[in-house]
């Protein structure tokens, strides 16, 4: 029996901050539209910034506040579907700027939106016997790289950003978790990399469909594990910030209180494997997210994937 102890957390931004009405100017499409459907009212993109600065801007700052060196690191992972390059990976450049050891364990991996929660899987299993104890798991997204701009179904939806988290693994801990994945190739694709452009396709009804249903069923399996009868029981949740709307389905499915269910895509649009990290970094430094609250946190994208993990902070 085991668990990831999330010591610290830290985010990073670009400092390009592209609202509804500036995207309006080169598409057909207003503020209005945007987030009466989305939640959405602004997102940055990055202009000089690589993936890698802003996984290190967000690794940096975690690291810093866990109080933590590059010596101490046993583990760095990142979840991505935009990386800098096909190879290395992110997290290899990461190692090298961190200063991290030879021998840590460094590698992406992708699992779209999901992309978070299957790096904190993977980072606590992997420290079992790991060279150190903590782990680095970070989710950077520049999700404007392979965007197309003129395509307004997509282009409103989401923005670039990191969020990064250290971990310890904790023995005599229980942890419950969920992950699925559908083999589903067509309902979010993104073409590339490869000579022609890349750009995102997606059936945004089927993905609405299938959001509301695993973000439920997934907090609704991780009550029942932890012995918990509703979901007001916990101190917070945290989904993946795609679209307000189907956090405001599921928190209304479940009977949440006002306020349990974490919303802040109206600043940064959908980041991908960076939103849960970026929604963890923001309720820490907010306060709002203390030390000993219990949060259920899910994640759901491309692939179709999903998972959801119960956190005691
Ligand atoms: N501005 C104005 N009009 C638009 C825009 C826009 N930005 N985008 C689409 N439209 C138009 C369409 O062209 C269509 O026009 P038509 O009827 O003349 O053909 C009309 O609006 C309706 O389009 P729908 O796609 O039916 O709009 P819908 O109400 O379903 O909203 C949305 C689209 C917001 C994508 C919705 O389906 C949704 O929230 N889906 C969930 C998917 C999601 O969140 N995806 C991102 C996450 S993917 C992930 O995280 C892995």
């Amino acid at each position: 029996m085991s668990a990831p102890h999330i010591l610290a957390t830290g985010r990073c931004l670009p400092g390009r901050v592209v609202t509804n009405e500036e995207l309006s100017r080169t598409v057909d499409t207003s503020d209005e539209w945007v987030f009466s459907r989305t939640g959405i009212h602004s997102r940055c993109f990055c202009e000089a910034e690589t993936g890698l600065d802003l996984a290190l801007g967000a690794a940096r700052q975690a690291m810093e506040r866990a109080e933590v060196t590059a010596a101490d690191i046993g583990v760095c992972l990142v979840g991505t579907f935009t990386p800098d390059h096909a190879s290395p990976s992110t997290a290899c450049l990461l190692q090298r700027a961190l200063g991290l050891e030879e021998d840590t364990v460094c590698f992406d991996l992708n699992a779209a939106c999901a992309g978070f929660l299957y790096g904190l899987k993977t980072a606590h299993a992997l420290l079992s016997d790991a060279a150190r104890p903590y782990a680095l798991v970070v989710g950077a997204e520049v999700i404007s790289r392979v965007m197309d701009m003129a395509d307004r179904n997509t282009c409103v939806l989401f923005g670039d950003g990191a969020g990064a988290a250290v971990i310890r693994r904790e023995e005599d801990r229980a942890w419950h978790t969920v992950f699925g994945s559908r083999g589903d190739p067509d309902s979010i694709r993104v073409q590339g990399p490869g000579p022609v452009p890349s750009s995102i396709h997606m059936d945004g009804k089927a993905v609405f469909r299938f959001a509301v249903e695993v973000v439920e069923g997934a907090i609704r399996q991780l009550l029942a594990a932890e012995g918990l009868e509703s979901v007001n029981d916990l101190d917070l949740v945290v989904c993946h910030q795609a679209n307000a709307r189907i956090v405001d389905y599921v928190a209304k499915r479940l009977k949440a209180r006002e306020g349990l269910f974490y919303k802040n895509m109206d600043r940064y649009g959908n980041t991908s494997a960076a939103s849960i990290p970026i929604a963890l970094d923001e309720l820490v430094q907010d306060g709002a997210l203390r030390p000993g609250m219990r949060l259920a946190t899910v994640g759901f994208g491309g692939g179709l994937t999903w998972a959801g993990a119960l956190l005691r902070w």
